[in-house]
């Protein structure tokens, strides 16, 4: 990364400033309201809810509450949402609360079969021109409005995709260097990044393959923003580290200690934000007990417990 650029870590989007370049991925299952605040300890600059749909979204159930549940500690927040008629983006436009959400995001990458079918997701990635019409919808709430997408469906029409979400009038795009048929474990194509930004003029994240700092920097000398996704889960510190590495172009390694006490302080945040599910205790907790001797019997062990206490009880006496 340029010298230039690391003093230049503040990011625009619209009308809302960050504090560096560093983004949380919005994930499934993942990225809840504890688990944001964790990487924003860590200093990362911006997190999403993970993708809500809409008609949950105007059912307002339980289950999708939790899901846009925020709170102060929780800023600034993008509310990701994924649908697929125009008309029911603006059915949404009541729940972007500016006080709540400093932007909104629109889901075009998700390539699973249930989002696809339902032509959302990455399906959209076939008719920019649908993109921009939501996009355009959007603008109404009066939050900044962003589209993160992938390379295409089946092909590589990322540039087209990208003029036209510009030209619609966001404020931001998100591209994760991959189609919607490619799998993760193939490598994401950053060279398309470095297009998309030579292209247009709004700020440019890159996404896929940013599993440590190095690939922070690497990205940030593409793009305007760097965002993480797989390397975050049980692992909020990779924002920490990838900070220290632009300052410092050192990173420290993480210990057991301090990734117990990372998975320690999620289950605090769950309970006090009255979201603990025992599922995403179990998928976390496998992520962060990693890194010390004896982890993989401690995590067997975990993935037995049934509640919350026994599993404080034994995560504490680790
Ligand atoms: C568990 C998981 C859940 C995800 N959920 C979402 C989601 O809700 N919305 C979205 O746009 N992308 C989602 N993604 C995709 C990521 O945001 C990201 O684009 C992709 O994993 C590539 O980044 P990475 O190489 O850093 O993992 C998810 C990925 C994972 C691993």
């Amino acid at each position: 990364m340029g010298e230039l650029q690391a003093f230049n870590m503040k990011l625009k989007i619209g009308n809302l400033k960050l504090k560096n370049r560093l983004f949380l991925s919005p994930m499934v299952d993942v990225t809840d309201l504890p688990y944001r605040i964790l990487c924003r300890k860590q200093e990362v600059a911006m997190a999403y809810t993970e993708m809500i749909n809409i008609p949950a979204i105007l059912h307002e159930n339980k289950k999708t509450l939790n899901m846009m549940k925020t709170s102060f500690e929780d800023k600034p927040l993008g509310i990701q949402i994924t649908g697929n008629k125009v008309e029911d983006f603006s059915k949404v436009l009541p729940f972007l609360d500016s006080k709540k959400y400093s932007l909104v995001d629109i889901n075009c990458g998700c390539p699973s079969s249930r989002i696809v079918g339902n032509e959302s997701g990455s399906y959209l990635l076939k008719n920019p021109k649908k993109i921009g019409d939501i996009i355009k919808v959007l603008k109404n709430s009066g939050i900044p409005v962003t589209a993160k997408i992938r390379l295409g469906f089946k092909e590589n029409e990322v540039l087209k995709i990208s003029k036209e979400i510009e030209r619609a009038g966001a404020d931001l795009i998100t591209v994760h260097a991959r189609t919607a048929v490619q799998r993760n474990r193939e490598p994401a194509d950053w060279s398309w990044i470095s297009k998309v930004k030579k292209e247009i003029g709004i700020p440019v994240v890159g996404n896929g393959g940013v599993s440590k700092p190095e690939d922070v920097a690497k990205m940030l000398d593409i793009a305007d923003g760097a965002m993480i996704a797989s390397a975050a889960i049980g692992n909020p510190f990779i924002f920490r580290e990838a900070l220290r590495y632009l300052r410092t172009g050192k990173e420290k390694e993480v210990t057991g200690k301090e990734r117990i006490k990372g998975f320690l302080d999620y289950i605090s945040l769950a309970e006090k934000y009255d979201l603990v599910d025992i599922g995403r205790i179990h998928f976390l907790g496998g992520w962060f007990l990693r890194g010390f001797s004896g982890a993989s019997s401690v995590r067997q062990e975990l993935m037995k417990m049934k509640d919350i206490v026994e599993v404080r009880r034994f995560v504490n006496q680790l």
